[in-house]
């Protein structure tokens, strides 16, 4: 990648918190997505009956406290303990192909929960109508999941500090994908794109291309890039993943985003630290405004601001996310719930 030294140094300035216009007062729903730890009256035991995706991780007695400060919340993997738990937890892709299966033959206990889990979009949740009727509580990346479980949040810092924002190459987007389709929405759009960028300043990256990323050098690589796409592979309800808050916020590129309408990602993050697709009657227009606003200095620096009063938070850890599980539990185990009908739920 071609560095250009007069925009490194450019770039390599500090915020100021007098640049300041957009107010920390604002609130965010994911600030009351993942509500202080409450005191739970009993101990409560959450039994995963199969570790998603088939990876296991250790599990020491007493993680969500040693952890993740969520007290009296055991979260467990022995399915030994089936007839203690208070709730038992299925994640839904080990289900339906058939890795793993319902304990129906075994007797559930009156007051047991069961929870459908999964942060994959719609397309990915296969054969839902086999599963109606068996679960109590949903927990998903969807704000209207009884456990709503986002793959990140921004998270108000207890001081200003200030933010250097990384230097930038001649590139001014950059795209990396691991499972390209030449049908799905991102594609035409990145497609049409790319007639009106020049090659040059597009860095595109994954497996499809020839040009893999390793993990290690993903954000160093997409921040000294203006603009990261963060195309959500499926576009729906509430569906905004690390693309967002890793591969652009993290890396400290600016995101183009494709996925959910502008107003729900407004709801997680400030409206002026992202760029939406919908923005734009036409990709040629999207195209123009990435150039302007990476050539006019102010402009562009003011899709940081946020960085002084906000930090990212990602959850990534299934076990964080589970123990996550304890703090809902009390609320939500007021009333009676059973998806009768979790196919239409999940594609709503
Ligand atoms: C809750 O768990 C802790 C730690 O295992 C234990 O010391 C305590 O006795 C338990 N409380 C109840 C009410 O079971
Ligand atoms: C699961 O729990 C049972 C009963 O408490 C115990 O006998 C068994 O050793 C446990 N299995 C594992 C793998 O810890
Ligand atoms: C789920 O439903 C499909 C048909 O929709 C069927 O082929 C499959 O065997 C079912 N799987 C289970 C586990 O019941
Ligand atoms: C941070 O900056 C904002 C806006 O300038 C100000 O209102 C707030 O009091 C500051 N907070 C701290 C902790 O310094
Ligand atoms: C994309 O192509 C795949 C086959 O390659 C097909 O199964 C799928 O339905 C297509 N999706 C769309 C949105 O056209
Ligand atoms: C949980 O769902 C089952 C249906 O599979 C239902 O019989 C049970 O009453 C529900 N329990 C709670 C506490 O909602």
């Amino acid at each position: 990648m071609k560095h250009n030294h007069a925009l490194c140094c450019l770039f390599a300035f500090l915020l100021l918190y007098n640049f300041l216009t957009w107010s920390k007062s604002m609130l965010f729903l994911t600030h009351t997505a993942t509500s202080q730890p409450k005191s739970l009256e009993h101990n409560l035991t959450i039994l995963l009956w199969h570790w998603p995706f088939g990876v296991h991780y250790r599990l020491q007695r007493g993680i969500c406290m040693s952890q993740y400060k969520i007290p009296k919340c055991f979260l467990e993997d022995n399915r030994s303990l089936f007839s203690q738990a208070d709730v038992v937890v299925f994640h839904h892709h080990e289900l339906w192909t058939g890795y793993s299966e319902l304990p129906l033959h075994l007797s559930r206990p009156p007051k047991q929960k069961w929870i459908w889990l999964s942060l994959e979009p719609p397309i990915n949740n296969r054969d839902l109508r086999n599963y109606s009727s068996i679960f109590n509580w949903t927990m998903s990346y969807r704000r209207d999941a009884d456990i709503f479980m986002p793959y990140g949040e921004l998270i108000a810092k207890s001081t200003n500090t200030t933010y250097v924002i990384p230097s930038k190459s001649d590139c001014l987007v950059c795209w990396v994908v691991s499972k390209y389709k030449s049908n799905q929405s991102r594609s035409l759009v990145f497609h049409q794109l790319k007639k009106h960028i020049p090659s040059r300043r597009i860095e595109v990256y994954g497996q499809w291309t020839n040009r893999p990323l390793s993990n290690k050098k993903l954000l160093s690589t997409i921040s000294q890039c203006y603009f990261y796409l963060a195309f959500e592979n499926s576009i729906s309800t509430d569906y905004i993943t690390e693309k967002l808050w890793r591969n652009s916020f993290q890396a400290g590129s600016v995101p183009v985003v494709l996925g959910p309408p502008r107003n729900v990602y407004e709801l997680y993050i400030p409206p002026g630290s992202f760029i939406h697709v919908n923005d734009f009657s036409s990709v040629k227009e999207l195209a123009a405004f990435l150039n302007q606003v990476a050539a006019d200095r102010k402009r562009y620096e003011s899709y940081f601001k946020w960085h002084l009063h906000y930090d990212v938070r990602m959850y990534t850890d299934w076990r964080e996310r589970l123990c996550h599980i304890c703090l809902h539990h009390e609320q939500l185990s007021e009333h009676k719930k059973v998806y009768n009908d979790l196919y239409s739920w999940v594609n709503r």
